[in-house]
């Protein structure tokens, strides 16, 4: 064992990108980590082993991973005791490849094989220490990009509790895949087939949850509305995503419930009749829409058209007033017209949303869009972007506003990132709340008064209830 400490004492540094889904799967080998003796680094520097959780979703998101790998194989070369490591979708779709192009990359594992990370950072330092008075010895990179059947089940652990940190929400890992294959989509291959788990299980871990003193759950899944689909039957005409609502909804001592990320298909009048009858089910549906023109949807294989969507949200807005709907949009997909893109803007008048997260088309390796000529050039892209942005952050601006003086529940999550006195909370549509208060009041539900708001922040003060 000569040089090295033993695994036990090893400090660990994840680095998400990506969606919700990745964070907790980060938190989820981060738990199992420390469970095997790991500890955790507060920055790189401070890291024996630092591991990328990737995102494939658009061009910029892999580029971002592979361009920081280059930055930490820079700083190996000064210390290079250090295990660098790709995890998540990335790490799935391109396998191999990256440790071909990248030789300082000692571990890339997919995203069945998330819990097998433990024994293969054990291994690398066994392997180490044995190759250490070995003279030229070559140390092959681990590469496990493979299918796992039941892994689903294994995104489970919490960090919550173990780091004394007490946190007032949490994550959920319901179900992983999904099989809709839109066609400018990743997901699929890098996700794999929809697999659920039990809504026993999943109860089970939000009772955890509730116990350590979380009082808002994320149920996760890249398609939740599929929850179950093929394992759970209907019950009393309701989906098993519904009725997995109704069983977490039953949770003592839980306030909220949301989830991400489901498909407009699957708003069905079970799931919009769960918002009426669900008190723990926060107003807020996200609804990714993608494009607002017929032919468009119609070629990305969504499965709607627009008149439908609008219907789905008249649908939600009827069953819960003042529910806020946020949505997903790409512009400048494959043969997108001026017209195409009309749509698009006029769907975003009509509807209003409370957030939009809008993204420039990148052609997917595997994807059958990428197929076609990506030809909208990329400053129309760019041009198609700002005008949906100016327009989601005007009508931002103006909602907000129309928010001063009103009064509204958050539940207070912790500090703002600003630092000083200022905590931070969400209302049940999601809005952020930012006020004067203290540490105590994390995890508590406060009524405030809204006094002042931006496009992205609401400001209030807490009403001293008599
Ligand atoms: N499961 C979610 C989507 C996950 S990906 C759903 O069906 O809504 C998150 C968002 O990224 C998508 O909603 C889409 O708007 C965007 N996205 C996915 N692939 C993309 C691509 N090739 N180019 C640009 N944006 C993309
Ligand atoms: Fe991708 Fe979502 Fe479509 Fe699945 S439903 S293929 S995750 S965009
Ligand atoms: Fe990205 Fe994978 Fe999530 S591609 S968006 S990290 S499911």
């Amino acid at each position: 064992m000569l040089g090295y400490a033993p695994p036990a004492l090893k400090r660990v540094y994840i680095k998400t990108y990506g969606c919700q889904m990745n964070e907790r799967d980060s938190e989820a080998v981060a738990s199992l980590l420390i469970q095997r003796g790991y500890r955790l680094a507060r920055t790189e520097r401070d890291a024996d082993v630092i591991l990328l959780n990737t995102c494939s979703v658009r061009d910029l998101a892999e580029q971002k991973a592979i361009g920081k790998m280059n930055l930490l194989g820079q700083m190996k070369k000064k210390r290079p005791e250090v295990v660098l490591g790709y995890l998540g979708c990335m790490a799935q779709s391109r396998g191999a490849t990256l440790t071909q192009q990248q030789p300082v990359v000692d571990l890339v594992v997919g995203t069945q094989r998330f819990h097998h990370v433990p024994d293969y950072l054990d291994k690398i330092f066994a392997d180490r220490a044995a190759a250490a008075d070995q003279y030229d010895a070559e140390l092959k990179a681990i590469v496990d990009v493979a299918e796992e059947a039941g892994s689903e089940s294994t995104i489970r652990d919490h960090v919550i509790g173990t780091n004394g940190d007490r946190q007032v929400t949490g994550f959920v890992s319901i179900m992983q895949g999904c099989e809709m294959f839109c066609s400018f989509c990743i997901v699929p291959y890098t996700r794999g087939a929809e697999r659920s788990r039990s809504i026993g299980e999943i109860e089970a871990e939000v009772e955890r949850l509730v116990a350590s003193g979380v009082k808002e759950v994320t149920l996760l899944g890249q398609i939740v509305t599929s929850y179950g689909r093929k394992t759970i039957p209907k019950k009393a005409g309701k989906s098993a995503f519904v009725q997995l609502l109704e069983a977490v909804n039953d949770v003592p001592g839980l306030e909220r419930i949301r989830f991400t990320s489901p498909h407009p298909k699957g708003f069905g009048d079970d799931l919009v009749q769960a918002y009426r009858d669900l008190p723990k089910l926060c107003e807020h549906a996200h609804l990714p829409v993608q494009s607002g023109s017929d032919r468009i949807l119609k070629a990305m294989g969504r499965g709607y058209s627009r008149d439908w969507f609008l219907k789905i949200v008249e649908k939600l807005r009827a069953a819960r007033p003042g529910i806020a709907i946020t949505t997903d949009i790409i512009v400048g997909y494959p043969g997108e017209t001026a017209e195409d893109f009309a749509a698009t803007e006029e769907l975003m008048r009509v509807v209003e949303f409370d957030q939009a997260y809008i993204f420039k088309y990148s052609p997917r390796r595997d994807t059958p869009a990428a197929e076609l000529p990506d030809d909208v050039p990329t400053d129309e892209k760019e041009r198609r972007n700002q005008v949906l942005l100016e327009l989601l952050n005007a009508g931002l601006d103006r909602k907000h506003a129309a928010m001063v003086g009103k009064t509204v529940e958050i539940l207070v999550e912790g500090r703002s990132a600003k630092g000083g006195k200022r905590m931070l909370g969400r209302t049940r549509r999601n809005d952020i709340v930012v006020f004067d208060g203290s540490e105590r009041q994390k995890g508590e539900l406060l009524t405030v008064k809204i006094t002042g708001s931006t496009t992205t922040t609401l400001y209030g003060e807490p009403v001293i209830k008599l």
